[in-house]
């Protein structure tokens, strides 16, 4: 069971671990004493968190510490401790798996009573779903193990515990110095008769366990084997929540392309034939279908999760400069990162004394929020009371891990309608038994999509045919499609009014994404593509695939062009361009 300890600086957080390692025979033999001659040696006072230093590189001895991680045992069960350094390494580990606490220890220093990081970490515990809480009211001995002391400090961290939403477990009264009540009772706390901290370790409960909810693996890597003509492909990750058996049918998110599980490889071992959360697998699939790193795996027989590039989080942010409206960070969730901005901030919250605010434009260091943020592209993704792990994400600006939280509701974006579609195409694609890798190897090239878009008046289709030209006679499979063919002949049956304008784009988009799934390097051309016909087309197609030129020198596609040429530009000059945006799709 993970159990994470946390509260404010300096209140006795690595005391209390050192002192119940101690306490409870869980060191190695010898090394208490020998940390203690060492202080003595120098000249400095002994401290138990001393015990925790003194450990970090000696994996070999019944218990090891990595990092802030402490392993030791009870009759019961096996514990790891994580004594949190600070709420972004906690935060981090939490979102990325790590250590995911299920049960937290909360220090609370008697003499100093409630700060506000004992807050803080409180709502923390709480957004992250760890209601299973035991307040440690530490350093008793500073305030002569007085009762009053210890039931002041709990009424009043019991009511901001109420507002937030926890019940707390049990409050302790300890001191871990003296080592009173953490696994010994002594005459000097006489008055408390409750649980002492070993003791309740062994009551907090097993959370729901992962492995009986919903299968959910995110896609970290997809590795080919290089064999001449094996053209299967391995799908690595670590199982978050669920169990994956062979024979599983899978689908993927947020495309919806669909497979069934052939095999389940594990690094240096066998093959299994199902395993659960934890497990980091190599899965193989009946049919070589093309997912991405980030994408979800899921089973078709369970809750889908939620799809969509608009969520509602609950937000924890620690960057030295506030979070604001109109900037890019990045959002990770799973092995998915994607750009993301804030939509709108709907209240704010000092998570120390939980005043709230709801004009906020900005989010201040420490602060919490409720949100909407949104993202260029959907990701996948569930909801916080639903399957927790697969709600929680960090925000990283610039490089740095600076805020994170849960999301807790997805909402429509633009796209909604026409991601659906895809996903139920995609679902029901009928698979062929020739790969998209084996097309490639024969026609020596990747599929493309170039998409040359621009004024009324720019030479859209005389680059196009030069440019089709060009690949032709280099023996490459390309296709010239101006986008009037389809308008008269596909969209026959629809009128020109500006309701059926997406619907020309979806049906424009269905038709490229056939002809790139034959391997062809398709070139459309259409005038004046705006931003939201570009999204369209970018919600049908695997996105890596398409390329957008714009011709002429006004853009209204929002910079979502990949490429400018000016309108007078030597046509053969604009073509080498275009060639060299394509060159990785053409040097398969
Ligand atoms: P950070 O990791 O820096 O946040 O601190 P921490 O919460 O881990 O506190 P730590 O265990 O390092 O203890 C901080 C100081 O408080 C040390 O000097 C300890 O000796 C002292 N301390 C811890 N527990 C007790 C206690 O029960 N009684 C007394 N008198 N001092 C204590
Ligand atoms: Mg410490």
């Amino acid at each position: 069971m993970n159990i994470v300890i946390v509260g404010h600086v300096d209140h006795g957080k690595s005391t209390i671990v050192g002192r119940l390692l101690a306490d409870t025979g869980s060191l190695p033999q010898g090394k208490l004493e020998q940390v203690r001659q060492q202080c003595e040696n120098n000249s400095k006072p002994f401290e138990y968190a001393f015990l925790l230093d003194a450990l970090k590189d000696e994996q070999a001895q019944g218990i090891t510490i990595d990092s802030a991680r402490v392993f030791f045992k009870t009759s019961k069960r096996h514990y790891i401790i994580i004594d949190a350094p600070g709420h972004i390494e906690f935060l981090k580990n939490m979102v990325t798996g790590a250590a995911r606490a299920e049960a937290a220890l909360l220090v609370i220093d008697a003499k100093e009573g409630v700060q506000e990081n004992s807050c803080r970490h409180g709502y923390m515990l709480s957004m992250l779903g760890i209601k299973q809480v035991a307040v440690l009211v530490n350093k008793m001995d500073l305030v002569s193990y007085e009762e009053d002391v210890f039931r002041q400090i709990s009424q009043q961290y019991q009511e901001f515990l109420e507002k937030i939403g926890i019940q707390a477990t049990c409050f302790i009264p300890v001191s871990g110095r003296e080592g009173d009540m953490i696994s010994e009772r002594q005459e000097n706390l006489s008055w408390y008769f409750g649980k002492t901290v070993f003791e309740i370790l062994d009551e907090f409960h097993k959370k729901d366990i992962d492995e009986n909810l919903p299968l959910r693996m995110p896609v970290q890597d997809i590795y080919k084997f290089t064999k001449f003509q094996d053209d299967r492909r391995i799908i690595s990750g670590t199982i978050s929540t669920g169990t994956v058996n062979v024979g599983d049918e899978v689908v993927f998110y947020p495309s919806g392309k669909k497979s069934y599980v052939k095999s389940i490889e594990m690094f240096n071992q066998p093959a299994v034939p199902g395993i659960g959360a934890g497990y980091a697998v190599g899965l193989t699939l009946t049919e070589q279908i093309y997912v991405k790193r980030g994408e979800m795996l899921t089973a078709f027989h369970g809750h889908p999760p939620e799809v969509t590039s608009r969520i509602k989080v609950n937000l924890f942010w620690m960057g030295r400069a506030p979070m604001e409206l109109g900037k890019t960070y990045h959002l990770k969730l799973g092995t998915m990162k994607v750009p993301v901005e804030i939509e709108k901030i709907e209240q704010v919250l000092n998570a120390s004394n939980l005043d709230s605010t709801d004009t906020a434009q900005k989010i201040a260091r420490h602060e919490v929020a409720k949100c909407i943020l949104k993202m260029p592209r959907a990701i996948a993704f569930d909801l916080a009371d639903r399957i927790s792990p697969t709600s929680r994400f960090v925000i990283v600006d610039q490089n740095n891990i600076s805020g994170g939280g849960i999301i807790y509701e997805a909402l429509e974006d633009a796209q909604s309608q026409v991601r659906q579609m895809v996903i139920e195409r995609n679902y029901r694609w009928i698979m062929s038994n020739i790969s998209r890798e084996q097309r490639f190897e024969r026609y020596g090239q990747k599929a493309a999509l170039i998409l040359i878009t621009g004024r009324r008046d720019a030479p859209r289709k005389e680059i196009a045919r030069a440019l089709e030209e060009r690949l032709f006679m280099q023996g490459k499979l390309v296709y010239f499609l101006g986008i009037g063919n389809v308008i008269h002949g596909l969209d026959a049956d629809l009128t020109n009014d500006p309701d059926t304008h997406p619907e020309h784009f979806r049906r424009l988009a269905e038709v490229a994404n056939i002809m790139l799934n034959m391997g062809t390097i398709l070139i459309i051309t259409a005038i004046e593509l705006q931003k939201s016909d570009l999204e369209i087309i970018h919600t049908s197609i695997d996105d890596d695939q398409i390329k957008t030129v714009w011709v002429g020198d006004e853009d209204s596609s929002s910079g979502m062009a990949d490429l400018h040429v000016a309108e007078h530009s030597p046509r053969e000059q604009v073509v080498e361009k275009i060639l060299e945006l394509i060159h990785t799709n053409l040097s398969s």
